[in-house]
C-alpha cells in the first residue's frame, strides 16, 4: 500500500519478506520468560554481593544503606520543606503532614529550570541556584523566619553516611556538574546556603526518590515496602532486614536499601543480551560504560533505541524507501514519548512520522509501531524481572510461602504509557507466582515523601530520646 490514506489499519498486511527481515533485528530484543528467571537469577546474586561488607566496592548493583528505618505509621505531623532534584526540573515544596487526618498536603510548590549550562557546569554553580531558587520561594510563602526541616529529595546514587550526610557516587541522567562526585551533597547544599547568609534551614534528611515514592505510598498503605520508578531514570528500594545490612551496625528492625539497579550490568553480567542498538545509546552516552540496566529501560534512552532501530531498518530499504530524513539522522530526535503516542493509535504513529519528514506508507507506520512496541516491552519485562527479585527476597527473608506487598510507583514511562504497567504486572505475577503484588501511584513522591522521610526521622529520634530519658 502506498500513502496509506484509504486502507484501515486492520487490513494492512505485512508482505512476508519484510516481516521476515524486520523480526531479525527485532528479534534480540524478545526476551523469553526463561531469559527473564535468568536475569532474575543474576541480579538476585548481585544484590547479595552489594548488601556484603567488603564485596560491595566492586558491586555493580551497590544497595545503599537509606538510614530510613521505618514505614510511617501514622503518628507523623509537622510543616517541611522538600526540594527535588533528579527528575525534567528542579522543585521547591512546602509540606504539611496532618497527623489527625492523616494527609500530607502539599502547601504551595514551584518549578526551577536547571538550564543545560547548570547541569553540565561547576558543582558551585548548581547549588548556587538551587539556593537562590529556595530563597525565592521561602520569601513567596513569607517563610523566612522560620527554619523548617527539609527533606532533599537528590535522586542520584549516593553513599548515605547517615540520614544527613550522602556522598554523591556518580552522576546519571545527563547530569555532569564538576566537583559534586565524592563530596557530601548536605554539606555543598549548606555552604551555598551560608554563602547568601540571608536565610538558614533546620535539619536535612537526605532521600532517594525510590524511598520518597516508597514512603508516601506507605503513609496511604502501610504494607507499601517497595519504592520503583520508570522515569527519566529507573531504579527501586525496599525494606531489607537489618541483619542483612552487612555495612551498618545493628542486627534488629529494617532499614530501607536503595538497590540502584540502574547500575545492574556494569561488570558485563547482561552482555548477552544488550542489542547493537543499546552498545551505541551507551557509546555515545555522556557516560558510557555505566548505567548499563538504566539505559535499556528508561525514558532518557528508549527514544534513542527506537531511533537507532529505525535508522538501520531504513539503511537495509525495509522501511522509508530506503530514505532517512534530516531529523531521523539527528541523535535525540526521536523522543520517547513518541513511543507511547505511536503505540496509543496508527493515527499518531502517521503524525508522528510526517514530523520527521520521513516518506511512510502505511507499512511504514505499522513497522514504527512494532518497534516502539518491541522495545517496550522489553523495558517494562526487564523492570518485572527487576521487581519480581526484590518481591521473592522479601518473602524469602521472612520465611513466608506467601507474601503480599504493595509498590510505591512513580516514573514518566510508567504513567503514560498505554500498555507499559499491564506488561509489567503480567510479568511480575510470572516471575513471582508466590508473591501478590498491588501496585500504587505514588501521589507526588518526591515532594510529600521526603517531607514523610524527615517527619519519620523525626518522630525516631524523638522516641529515642524520651528512651534515653
Ligand atoms: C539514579 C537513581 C534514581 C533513578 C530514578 C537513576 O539514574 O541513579 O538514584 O532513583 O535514576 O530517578
Amino acid at each position: 500500500p502506498d500513502g496509506g490514506a484509504s486502507q484501515s489499519d486492520a487490513q494492512v498486511q505485512f508482505p512476508t519478506c519484510v516481516c521476515l527481515q524486520v523480526e531479525k533485528h527485532l528479534e534480540p530484543f524478545r526476551l523469553s520468560l526463561e531469559k527473564l528467571q535468568d536475569v532474575s537469577a543474576r541480579l538476585r546474586k548481585d544484590m547479595l554481593r552489594g548488601l556484603g561488607k567488603h564485596a560491595h566496592h566492586r558491586a555493580a548493583v551497590k544497595m545503599l544503606p537509606t538510614f530510613v528505618r521505618a514505614t510511617p505509621d501514622g503518628t507523623e505531623k509537622g510543616d517541611f520543606l522538600a526540594l527535588d532534584l533528579g527528575g525534567t526540573n528542579f522543585r521547591v515544596l512546602h509540606v504539611r503532614v496532618l497527623e489527625e487526618e492523616q494527609r500530607v498536603l502539599k502547601m504551595d510548590s514551584q518549578i526551577c529550570a536547571i538550564p543545560q549550562e547548570i547541569m553540565l557546569g561547576t558543582g558551585e554553580k548548581l547549588f548556587d541556584h538551587i539556593a537562590a531558587c529556595l530563597a525565592e520561594f521561602l520569601d513567596s510563602q513569607k517563610l523566612r523566619g522560620q527554619t523548617l526541616p527539609l527533606g532533599f529529595t537528590f535522586s542520584f546514587p549516593c553513599e548515605q553516611k547517615e540520614i544527613d550526610k550522602s556522598i554523591l557516587i556518580r552522576w546519571t541522567k545527563g547530569f555532569n556538574c564538576s566537583g559534586v562526585e565524592g563530596e557530601d551533597v548536605v554539606r555543598l547544599l549548606k555552604e551555598a546556603i551560608h554563602r547568601r547568609g540571608d536565610y538558614d534551614i533546620g535539619s536535612v534528611a537526605m532521600v532517594n526518590d525510590t524511598v520518597g515514592t516508597m514512603m508516601s505510598c506507605g503513609y496511604r498503605d502501610q504494607s507499601c515496602e517497595i519504592g520503583m520508578i520508570i522515569g527519566t531514570g529507573t531504579n527501586a528500594c525496599y525494606m531489607e532486614e537489618m541483619k542483612n545490612v552487612k555495612r551498618v551496625e545493628g542486627e534488629d528492625g529494617r532499614m530501607c536499601i536503595n538497590t540502584e539497579w540502574g547500575g545492574f550490568g556494569d561488570d558485563g553480567s547482561l552482555k548477552d543480551i544488550l542489542t547493537e542498538f543499546d552498545e551505541e545509546v551507551d557509546k555515545t552516552s555522556i557516560n558510557p560504560g555505566v548505567h548499563t540496566f538504566e539505559k535499556m529501560i528508561s525514558g532518557m534512552y528508549l527514544g534513542e533505541i527506537v531511533r537507532l532501530v529505525l535508522l538501520k531498518l531504513t539503511e537495509e530499504k525495509l522501511l522509508f524507501k530506503g530514505c532517512p530524513s534530516e531529523a531521523l539522522l539527528t541523535p535525540g530526535s526521536f523522543e520517547t514519548k513518541f513511543i507511547s503516542e505511536i503505540e496509543d493509535g496508527l493515527e499518531n504513529a502517521k503524525k508522528i512520522l510526517t514530523k520527521l519528514a520521513l516518506d511512510w506508507d502505511l507499512v511504514d507506520a505499522c513497522v514504527a509501531r512494532l518497534v516502539c512496541d518491541t522495545v517496550s516491552s522489553r523495558s517494562a519485562r526487564l523492570c518485572a524481572a527487576a521487581l519480581a527479585t526484590i518481591a521473592n527476597r522479601i518473602r524469602t527473608n521472612r520465611g513466608l510461602d506467601h507474601l503480599k506487598t504493595t509498590v510505591g510507583v512513580d516514573g514518566t514511562v510508567y504513567r503514560k504509557h498505554p500498555n507499559f504497567s499491564d506488561e509489567l504486572q503480567a510479568a511480575v505475577r510470572l516471575l513471582a507466582p508466590k508473591c501478590d503484588v498491588s501496585f500504587l501511584i505514588s501521589e507526588d513522591g518526591s515532594g510529600k515523601g521526603a517531607a514523610m522521610v524527615t517527619a519519620v526521622a523525626q518522630r525516631l529520634a524523638l522516641h529515642c530520646m524520651l528512651n534515653f530519658l
